[in-house]
């Protein structure tokens, strides 16, 4: 328990980024193109061939965290680095490069968090049929190996696959993300693969690097019923069901929730490609359960449509991101206590943030004020579940730089560092200035008070 306000002794602070959201040098060292390299050629999108160019300027970023206090850093392996045919091959200069890395960070007190998959699958495994391949799940293990083999002596905690929701959503049954596939069916194929992918990576580290803490990165939401009727709040529970349970029921407690799969099979058949022995594998027990917050979902009942609800557009008068999102710190909080209630399980805040796009004024200051009061609305929210019982073990603010946006490209700027994409010069915004605060007194604080810089401003520059 904390005293009100405060945070637990040795909780991890920093923030977070993803390798070909923030790393560019997409040629570099042995590098083979990713599905991302690819959808973003295909559709005409920013891409991240330049990104912020953290392949190179990792050490500069890493000398920013240290001085904005921070203490840890997640960040992703990039698979096309590691092992860029997906199989077979590693690329020891790909590798090479975490290695320093991991090495650069300890040096400077920060400890590494990387994630081992973030998105960008090798193009190679692609065209093999990607992960609705089952055998990729095996790949997918193999390059988790190498990783181990590498960093395991210096990393404490790993993280899996990231949110394996968003690439089913988004990259399956929507199309707005690689591979830009639109069918349900698959999409859950996909998850279920995504989620063996998972487990089998937890069997290796478990194997390999038995002091090490791992866990899953989950994109979660809080979703609310936009009334009391009873529909509303069985499609709530829904909702609830397809983005949250379908993946915190199998990682945690070794089985799909039996509601959802029911609403599947009526949908899609029967959802034969969950074989015998895959439970047990994805269930292999986790230290922590990454948490990744943006906002609530509004839910109504949609009886007519494939799935049963509505989500709502954000409610008149409720704060919204640049990006349109709901900004409810008192979600988090729900959110956070809701998991410590139902599963009991450290919980590592691995992603949170928003998009508010302010850039330098005419004096070099980037005054992101709405950055900066959303953060102290879930520093707050998330300090109130700690004193509620949640056991949380750090925050990582998503995200440490301006960064390709996935599709959204360089438009969306979700960094506490501004980055100029033209120049690749760094400027410490407000808000990072507020959250090193923060981190030096280990409690939530005022902003009003610390987010001035407290000399001259512009003193970041690459
Ligand atoms: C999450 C992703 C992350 C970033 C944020 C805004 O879904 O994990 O890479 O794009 O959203």
């Amino acid at each position: 328990m904390s005293t009100a306000g405060a945070f637990p002794d040795g909780f991890l602070w920093g923030a977070a980024t993803s390798s070909y959201q923030v790393e560019g040098a997409v040629d570099a060292d042995g590098r083979a193109p990713s599905i991302w390299d690819t959808f973003t050629a295909e559709r005409g999108l920013d891409s991240g061939a330049d990104a912020c160019d953290h392949y190179r300027r990792w050490a500069a970023d890493a000398d920013l965290m240290a001085g904005l206090n921070m203490t840890a850093y997640r960040f992703s392996l990039a698979w096309p680095r590691i092992v860029p045919q997906g199989t077979g091959a590693v690329n020891r200069a790909g590798l090479a490069h975490y290695d320093r890395m991991v090495d650069g960070l300890l040096e400077r007190g920060i400890t590494p968090v990387p994630t081992l998959y973030h998105w960008d699958l090798p193009q190679a495994l692609q065209d093999r049929g990607g992960w609705t391949d089952r055998a990729t799940t095996e790949a997918f293990a193999e390059y988790t190996d190498v990783c181990l083999d590498a960093l395991g002596d210096r990393v404490p905690i790993w993280l899996t696959v990231n949110e394996p929701w968003v690439v089913s959503v988004l990259g399956y049954r929507l199309g707005l993300h690689a591979p830009g596939e639109r069918d349900l069916r698959t999409s859950l194929l996909v998850a279920h693969h995504l989620l063996l992918a998972h487990g089998q990576a937890m069997g290796r580290i478990r194997e390999r690097c038995p002091d090490a803490r791992a866990g899953i990165p989950l994109s979660l939401f809080p979703n609310y019923p936009v009334s009391d009727d009873p529909a509303d709040v069985a499609a709530a529970r829904g909702s609830e069901g397809y983005t949250n349970r379908w993946y915190l029921d199998p990682v945690l407690r070794g089985r799909y929730p039996a509601d959802t799969w029911d609403l599947f099979e009526r949908l899609v058949g029967p959802l034969d490609f969950v074989q015998p022995g895959d439970l047990d594998l994805i269930g292999t027990r986790s230290d922590l359960l990454g948490v990744n917050y943006y906002t609530r979902r509004r839910i109504a009942a949609a009886p007519q449509d494939g799935l049963p609800w509505r989500v709502l557009p954000a409610q008149p008068g409720v704060p919204v991101t640049d990006s349109g999102w709901e900004d409810v710190p008192e979600a988090f909080h729900d959110l956070l206590v809701g998991l410590h209630r139902e599963y009991d399980v450290p919980l590592l805040i691995t992603e949170n943030g928003g998009v508010w796009n302010a850039g330098p004024d005419p004096d070099g200051r980037v005054r992101d004020t709405g950055r900066v009061r959303a953060l102290h609305g879930h520093l707050r929210a998330l300090s109130r579940a700690v004193d509620d019982g949640a056991r949380v073990l750090g925050y990582l603010h998503w995200s440490l730089l301006d960064n390709l946006e996935w599709a959204e490209g360089y438009a969306q700027r979700f960094g506490l560092v501004h980055v100029d994409h033209a120049t690749q010069r760094r400027t410490v915004k407000d808000s990072a200035r507020y959250y090193a605060s923060v981190i030096a007194a280990n409690r939530v604080l005022d902003p009003a008070d610390h987010s001035a810089p407290a000399g001259s401003a512009g003193d970041d520059g690459p």
